[in-house]
């Protein structure tokens, strides 16, 4: 059966991190489609537990509440998806391109403009996913110089960006891509799409920066989870499920 979100918003002033009182809310029996707002976070989270740092009404900052009926192979293309409806809103919104670095960076013109933090949670009534959203809205002298890798929307297309028009882009981009996954054909159609949205998913040279090891080689696609596969110089595909991303330089 293919799921039919409807979203409910709730905002909070400030929050410790709206991926945390969306892990509360599915614990206590929040339905699928609870969208968590918040105007800033006190402890902002990344992935590999890196900080993600959230001024008040500098960024966007929330989390959607899901209850996926997917095989569990299909569970780690929940987080490209939501990489996929991202580029789909702010395109939408902001007529921005973007561009994806694996798995799940929304880049522009190379620099990161947007983080997807994807977690699962166990409750009564089954394991959710909660999907936490941040993306750089306005540009902060202060945090400038700590962050010359980000880019803000404001920099990126010299105007000052509505956080309403983006949430509600995103809300309705989540509940497409993801309608799209429950089909029969989805998956394919995500990596598909994935795929051909991401400079990084073919002949780009990158190295991975792995828990123990560090690899370099070249990408070459997606396997049907959504690792990312790299061929690394001594010509073996490794598959690559979680770890950083750099682009060293493209290659044919
Ligand atoms: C990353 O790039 O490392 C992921 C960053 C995810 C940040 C968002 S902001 C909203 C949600 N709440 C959090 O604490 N983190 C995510």
């Amino acid at each position: 059966m293919e799921p039919n979100l409807h979203p409910v918003i709730l905002r909070f002033d400030s929050l410790d991190s709206t991926n945390t009182e969306a892990s509360r809310q599915a614990i206590r029996g929040a339905s699928e489609g609870l969208c968590i707002v918040a105007r800033e976070q006190t402890a902002g989270r990344g992935r590999q537990q890196r900080v993600w740092t959230s001024l008040k009404d500098a960024g966007l900052y929330c989390s959607l509440v899901l209850r996926p009926r997917l095989e569990t192979r299909s569970w780690p293309l929940i987080t490209l998806m939501s990489a996929l409806a991202v580029g789909d809103a702010m395109l939408e919104t902001f007529e921005l391109k973007s561009d994806i670095k694996w798995p799940n960076d929304i880049h522009v013109d190379g620099r990161k403009v947007c983080g997807i933090l994807s977690e699962t949670v166990e409750t009564a009534v089954g394991r959710a996913v909660i999907v936490g959203i941040g993306v750089n809205l306005k540009s902060h002298a202060e945090t400038q110089e700590l962050f010359v890798d980000a880019i803000s929307v404001e920099e990126a297309t010299g105007l000052l960006p509505d956080s309403e028009s983006l949430l509600s882009s995103l809300i309705s981009a989540m509940a497409r891509r993801y309608m799209t996954l429950h089909q029969l054909d989805g998956r394919e159609e995500i990596l598909k799409e994935w795929t051909a949205r991401s400079s990084y998913a073919e002949g780009m040279r990158v190295r991975v920066t792995l828990e123990d090891e560090i690899l370099e080689g070249v990408t070459r696609g997606l396997a049907s989870d959504g690792a990312l596969r790299v061929q690394i110089d001594e010509g073996d595909i490794r598959l690559v499920h979680a770890g950083d991303v750099t682009a060293l330089r493209s290659v044919s």
